[in-house]
């Protein structure tokens, strides 16, 4: 039986949605409370996700108003590939993130309102960003506009700041987090849960063969890195660190598929569906690290870790990123609330790998040789805690 009629057949109270049924739709958002008088569905559309079911909902009422909705629903399987099992809770964990985000009126102007939610069915509705993209377009050379940087970095902080130290576990996703640590700390190294359990979003690890197609030299260097000790264990070490951390609310799949580019030049995030308790780290040198394999210019990334920090543009000095300096280097006046900068570079290491050779990858272009560089830059970044980005 497949996963899909496994859970049907468990669960005949969660209606599957499509957007190739429309009055579907319309009957569960009507039984939801989440139409208007004289509402209804009219049409529905894809967005593509990747793991979840989402779509684009146009409301028609009787007397001639029309609005628009986003609708997510995520199952416990990857919508891509069905065959792939995804942690069951993770449609629930983005609900409870996005009703956390609505209080913190900071954070909550970067993502779109929440409309509506119910965690039986694991269905979201959504503000629309009408006429927006995501930014994957960077890897393809686009370069990212300074204040939609600075959005991204004030997201970050905003979100950080006001959960730091808060203890609700109502948030923990300890699925999701649990498939983060797979994603970044073992599959890249081989070390991925047997076939069955999945490797969920991600693909296998390539082997060398299929790196030295993708570039000259990058399946050796691969396979150096698979069988580096010292880089092994720092890798170990931080997935430990990982797992153990609670600092604030993270997002935890904070890169271009996920920030949404407004056709007023502005952005915002979505998707929090890895949203857990965590090192802010976290989520700058996830960001940081698809930055540079989109390979911005280096003032559009000192942006980024300048806003996520606390500091605006006019408190910046030129080269200041804002971060807490290394011990034994000159010091700098750090922004509150002062990351560790270390500790965002071997982050920002761990997710240069997984995509790299990992089953994460992104579309590099660039010059010959570019993804052999960025794995060497990753090792530093791991092993030693250093970037240089993240110097002044
Ligand atoms: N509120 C929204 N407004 C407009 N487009 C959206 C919105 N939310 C998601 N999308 C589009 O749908 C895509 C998939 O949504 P996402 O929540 O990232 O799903 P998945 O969990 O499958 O990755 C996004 O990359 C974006 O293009
Ligand atoms: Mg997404």
């Amino acid at each position: 039986m497949s996963r899909r009629a496994e859970f049907e057949e468990a669960h005949p109270e969660v209606h599957i949605l499509s957007h190739q049924q429309a009055g579907r739709v319309d009957l569960v958002m009507g039984a939801l409370g989440w139409l208007g008088d004289e509402e209804q569905v009219t049409a529905c559309s894809t967005l593509g996700g990747d793991s979840s079911t989402v779509m684009r909902v146009e409301l028609q009422e009787l007397r001639g108003g029309w609005r628009t909705a986003v609708l997510k629903q995520s199952l416990p399987w990857l919508r891509r590939d069905e065959s792939v099992a995804m942690p069951a809770g993770r449609g629930r964990a983005e609900f409870r993130f996005y009703r956390q985000v609505a209080r913190l009126p900071e954070a909550a102007s970067h993502m779109p309102r929440l409309l509506g939610g119910d965690e039986k069915r694991s269905i979201l509705l959504l503000e629309d960003f009408r006429g927006s993209s995501d930014l994957t377009v960077l890897y393809c050379g686009r370069v990212l506009d300074e204040d939609a940087a600075a959005g991204l970095g004030s997201f970050l902080r905003a979100l950080h700041e006001s959960t730091r130290g808060c203890e609700d576990r109502e948030l923990s996703n300890p699925g999701m987090k649990g498939l983060n640590h797979r994603l970044l700390f073992e599959a890249p190294y081989g070390l991925a849960a047997p076939v069955g359990e999945g490797l969920g979003p991600d693909g296998p690890a390539l082997d060398r063969p299929a790196l030295d197609e993708l570039e000259e030299g990058l399946g050796t260097s691969a396979m150096a890195m698979r069988s580096d000790g010292e880089f092994r264990k720092a890798v170990a070490e931080l997935g430990e660190r990982y797992r153990d951390s609670d600092t604030c609310l993270v997002h935890g799949a904070f890169h271009p598929g996920n920030w949404l580019l407004l056709p007023d030049g502005d952005v915002r995030v979505v998707d929090p569906q890895y949203g857990e308790w965590g090192d802010a780290e976290f989520d700058v040198g996830t960001g940081l690290a698809h930055l540079l394999l989109a390979r911005q210019p280096e003032e559009v990334v000192r942006t980024f870790l300048s806003a996520a920090a606390g500091r605006s543009g006019d408190e910046r000095e030129p080269d200041d990123t804002g971060l807490e300096q290394r011990e034994g280097e000159p010091a700098v006046e750090a922004g509150p609330p002062g990351l560790d900068p270390e500790l965002a570079a071997r982050y920002a290491g761990v997710e240069l790998v997984r995509r790299l050779i990992g089953g994460g990858r992104v579309p590099l272009t660039g010059d010959a040789g570019v993804r052999t560089a960025l794995l060497a830059t990753a090792r530093t970044a791991v092993v030693e805690g250093h970037l240089e980005v993240l110097r002044t």
